[in-house]
């Protein structure tokens, strides 16, 4: 009886969905919309009535479920299928001329064909549709995990909770990659709406941090209120589906599916035209209604692209062509020197607010005292400042013309200015060096470092704060963090014990972070977090660190001789040897026991060197790499004397020949497999048995297997 009443209801709520789901699509991605709002909201407001008295009927990817509910916690962690790379830059023709010339060599020298599309300045964000429904979405975050923020991109309403055709067209599993952004005019009315509303001073400084920030919202009830925008450029995962072999039929796709697919995408046969195309973007930059801080030009054959391959964490066969950056004419009102963590003395200008595209600049790094001399910047000089992408503004040139007089030539400090120990250059050394190791100044930089989100993540710990307990004497190192005197803290003059209780649970929760975020936090001089988590795969545990020669840490792949000197001296130091002590007594995890890191020298494939030719069938190109990688190996784009391995798959380009004229043994994707399994023993075996595409590899196959077990 009931079943038989709920069908008709059933389909009517279906119908509702289906019909609301279109004008969205047409409203929101095709900007040509088919009803009026008075008609869309009748519908809206038919179909949550039905769900509402019939909750049963209420469907996760129903338009009705875009404004989330309730606020969350904090955002899980999602691993990308396949990492989220960056691109590589070029800043003019030329650039971009032998960026293609280097993409047709990699492709064995065929003619290459071409897509541009605008670069758009937003959060990358990964879509997974399972069976055609929107399954969850995650930011970038290191390219490999990000954050789970679907509920906030459920708000987003060019993005389709359901993909328009579900069967036929749609794979099972399907990862599309996009930008969410927010529109010039969209940016300008919600700023003013924060200030009406009272916000005055929390108004976003340009579109891009306001899409950022609009999505990482823990409440999504905020984020629904934020006019964002999905564009996509390309689809990251395919799993139960055809990939589109062309990544212009993967746009063409993407649009089928219900997406907005790199608006204004157009296809080249040479790469003069796609410069072109770069130029009259840049004519129109300041027409369009969002912003674009480049054009990104892509190889469009994807079995291309695979042998074209990628070098570290960017594909060779993609760039963006980055607009030039933008100036504004300032004053130098001051020049200050900030004493960073290693000591170093950091000359910094202190400008009039100038608006530079949308961001306001009131500081400018000048690198070091040479830099200032060469360029003779003074005090009240009037100056040309750039600002470009997200790093710090640079003074280009001063405007001798409008040079006040009265003005003098800079000179750095010969004491430090926050200690008042004598100042150090050594000749050859750009930077000048404050020579108390004891110096308040770079303590406190080293513990802003150390307790960085990237770093420590030690939550309530701000630099304030910081550096109080610096002045206060209550810390001399950053392990002093870990035996602080809570009773103290909690009398201390606006802090209170609650604050004192959060900061010690921070505190306490960051001593479990993983190995990689402590060799970062320990602030040594050039190691970035990518340095510090090839550091932590390779030698598991900071003793292992410690206990390296510089020539085992330059021979880890990614870090060279100027990183592996800084690690060796740091570690040769005293009072960073006594200080790791001090953290490893106070329970700071220093090993990395998780059974995916192995240590560098259990790794099979330690030392060796690979490059990757042709397709491979049981895995992408940067799977491979990847695996290499993490079994010890180095992977190369060019074959070279000093190359172990040339692994050849189907439809091998010139790199075989190469290889061959270099004497440099090629083994085939099966050999590949026994090596990455740690059974190089098996290599000869497998080649002696094998034909066909392999049988140059084969006669060499016995060598390759000697090789691999250390003997060859
Ligand atoms: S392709 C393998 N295409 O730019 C290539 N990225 O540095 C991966 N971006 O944050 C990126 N517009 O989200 C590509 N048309 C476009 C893009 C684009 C914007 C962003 C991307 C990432 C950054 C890459």
């Amino acid at each position: 009886m009931e079943g038989e009443q709920a069908t008709p209801l059933q389909r009517r709520v279906d119908e509702l969905r289906h019909t609301i789901d279109r004008l969205n699509y047409e409203y929101h991605v095709l900007d040509a919309p088919s009803a009026t709002d008075a008609e869309y909201d009748a519908l809206m407001r038919e179909l949550r009535e039905l769900e509402a008295a019939h909750p049963e009927l209420v469907h996760p990817e129903s338009p009705t479920q875009r404004v989330g509910a309730t606020p969350q916690s904090g955002f899980a962690e999602v691993r990308h299928p396949r990492p989220m790379l960056s691109l590589s830059n070029v800043y003019n023709e030329d650039e971009l001329r032998r960026w293609a010339e280097r993409a047709r060599r990699f492709a064995g020298g065929t003619e290459l064909t071409f897509v541009t599309e605008p670069k758009i300045d937003g959060l990358a964000v990964a879509l997974t549709y399972v069976d055609g429904i929107f399954h969850h979405g995650a930011t970038r975050g290191d390219g490999f995990v990000g954050e789970d923020i679907s509920a906030n991109l459920r708000t987003v309403r060019s993005l389709p909770l359901r993909l328009r055709h579900p069967t036929g067209v749609a794979p099972r599993v399907i990862e599309v990659r996009g930008e969410v952004y927010m529109r010039k005019v969209d940016f300008a009315a919600l700023n003013a709406r924060i200030e009406a509303e009272g916000g005055k001073g929390r108004a976003f400084m340009n579109p891009r941090n306001a899409a950022a920030g609009s999505l990482r919202q823990l409440d999504p009830r905020i984020t629904a209120r934020r006019p964002l925008r999905l564009f996509t450029y390309g689809i990251g995962y395919v799993e139960g589906g055809d990939t589109p072999s062309t990544h212009w039929e993967a746009l063409a796709l993407l649009r089928e599916l219900g997406f907005d697919a790199s608006p204004g995408a157009t296809r080249h046969e040479a790469i003069d035209e796609a410069w072109d195309r770069c130029v009259w973007w840049q004519a129109r930059r300041g027409e369009i209604d969002y912003e674009i801080d480049g054009v990104v030009v892509k190889v469009d054959d994807v079995r291309l692209q695979e042998e074209i391959g990628y070098v570290a964490r960017e594909p060779r066969w993609a760039t963006a062509y980055k607009f030039p950056a933008l100036q504004q004419t300032s004053v130098v009102n001051d020049i200050v020197i900030n004493v960073g963590r290693t000591g170093t003395l950091n000359p910094l200008a202190l400008l009039e607010p100038v608006n530079i595209g949308g961001v306001m600049v009131s500081r400018a790094t000048l690198h070091n005292e040479d830099e200032i001399a060469r360029k003779d910047i003074r005090v009240r000089d009037v100056v040309v400042v750039q600002r470009a992408g997200d790093v710090i503004p640079q003074i280009v040139k001063v405007i001798e013309e409008r040079r006040p007089p009265g003005t003098e030539p800079f000179r750095m400090p010969q004491r430090c200015p926050a200690c008042d120990a004598p100042t150090h250059r050594e000749p050859g050394v750009a930077m000048r060096y404050c020579t108390n190791a004891a110096c308040p100044a770079q303590l406190k930089q080293r513990v802003h470092h150390f307790v960085s989100r990237n770093a420590m993540d030690i939550a309530g710990l701000g630099e304030t704060l910081a550096d109080r307990f610096v002045d206060l004497g209550m810390i001399h190192d950053v392990a002093d963090l870990y035996g602080l005197d809570w009773e103290a803290i909690a009398s201390l003059e606006r802090l209170g014990e609650k604050s004192a209780a959060n900061l010690r649970d921070s505190v306490e929760r960051s001593k479990g972070r993983p190995l990689a975020r402590l060799i970062f936090a320990l602030g040594i001089r050039h190691i970035g977090e990518r340095s510090a988590g090839l550091l932590a795969d390779r030698f598991g545990s900071i003793a292992a660190l410690a206990a390296a020669s510089a020539e085992e840490i330059n021979a880890v792949g990614g870090i060279g001789p100027i990183l592996a000197a800084s690690v060796f001296d740091f570690f040769k130091e005293p009072r960073n040897l006594e200080v790791i002590a001090k953290l490893e007594a106070a329970g700071v995890r220093t090993v990395d026991e998780s059974a995916a890191r192995s240590r560098y020298d259990t790794m099979p494939l330690a030392g060796k060197s690979f490059v990757l030719t042709g397709r491979l069938t049981t895995m992408t190109r940067p799977e491979a790499e990847e695996r290499l990688r993490r079994a010890g190996a180095a992977v190369s784009g060019s074959v070279s004397k000093k190359t172990s391995f040339v692994v050849a798959g189907e439809d091998v380009g010139s790199k075989a020949d190469r290889a061959r004229e270099l004497k440099v043994p090629i083994i085939g994707e099966e050999e590949l497999l026994a090596l990455l399994a740690g059974k190089p023993d098996t290599i000869a075996a497998n080649g002696a048995s094998d034909d066909g595409a392999l049988a140059g590899a084969v006669g060499r196959a016995d060598e390759a297997g000697n090789r691999a077990n250390g003997q060859g």
